[in-house]
């Protein structure tokens, strides 16, 4: 098989466990994790270290195309991110980052030059790819599109957990609305916005553990593809 047939896309909203459950699926199944939204972080960063205004459309357009973002992924294990040679992988998580995102992954050159970038890793390798618009733009042949979603408040309170499990100053209800504010920003630009694509098979996972989710979602992969 070769390009798009080798694509597991999976699309949904922030914090429905979406990465947990991409770079676990791309361990069980052998391919290798895509994680897209780290590119759109990687390109935000890059953003801001240039002083840039976020909705400046011409000057964040001209800073991402002179950035060089390089993902190295591979099976399991966490995707290393370089920004012009620089391990930002960390540093791509901040707040500051996360409340920038949105307005840089909403121009138009930014999404052009990393749905690029995103294609050029599916060439040769069985790939999962998370993100937002994978199903629906990206990789539009995927073999097998889930869309993933649970409950806004489901969603903070995993948000919640996971950064202070990374140590990362958080409260609950402003996650809760940061997360509302990214859905509504995520899924009304003009650009690739946020939706399930038609055939995409929907997953709920508001009350689901990761390993429900991932068994149901192996045996998805099992029955279009079988597992390498
Ligand atoms: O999955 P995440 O929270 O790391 O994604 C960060 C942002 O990047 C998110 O607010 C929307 C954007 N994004 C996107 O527009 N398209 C993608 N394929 C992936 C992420």
């Amino acid at each position: 098989m070769s390009g798009a047939l080798d694509v597991v896309a999976i699309d949904g909203p922030a914090g429905t466990g979406k990465s947990t459950v991409a770079g676990q699926l791309a361990e069980r199944v052998g391919a290798h994790y895509l994680d897209t939204g780290a590119m759109y972080r990687a390109a935000t960063l890059a953003v801001l270290r240039a002083g840039a205004a976020p909705d400046d459309v011409d000057a964040v357009a001209t800073t991402v195309e002179g950035a060089e973002i390089v993902l190295e992924i591979g099976s399991g294990g966490d995707t290393v991110v370089y920004l012009n040679g620089e391990d930002v992988s960390r540093e791509i998580r901040t707040a500051e980052v996360t409340a920038a995102v949105s307005a840089i992954s909403a121009n138009p050159v930014v999404r052009t030059k990393l749905v690029d970038l995103q294609r050029a890793h599916a060439e040769d390798a069985f790939l999962v790819v998370e993100g937002r618009d994978i199903g629906t733009v990206v990789f539009p042949n995927a073999v097998l599109k889930i869309y993933l979603t649970a409950t806004p408040e489901a969603r903070a309170d995993r948000r919640h957990r996971q950064n202070l499990a990374a140590g990362r100053p958080s409260d609950l209800a402003e996650v809760l609305a940061s997360v509302n504010r990214r859905d509504h920003l995520d899924s009304t630009r003009a650009m690739s916005p946020l939706r399930p694509a038609e055939d995409a098979v929907h997953v709920d996972t508001s009350d689901l553990t990761l390993n429900q989710v991932l068994d149901r979602l192996t045996g998805l992969v099992g029955e279009r593809i079988g597992v390498r």
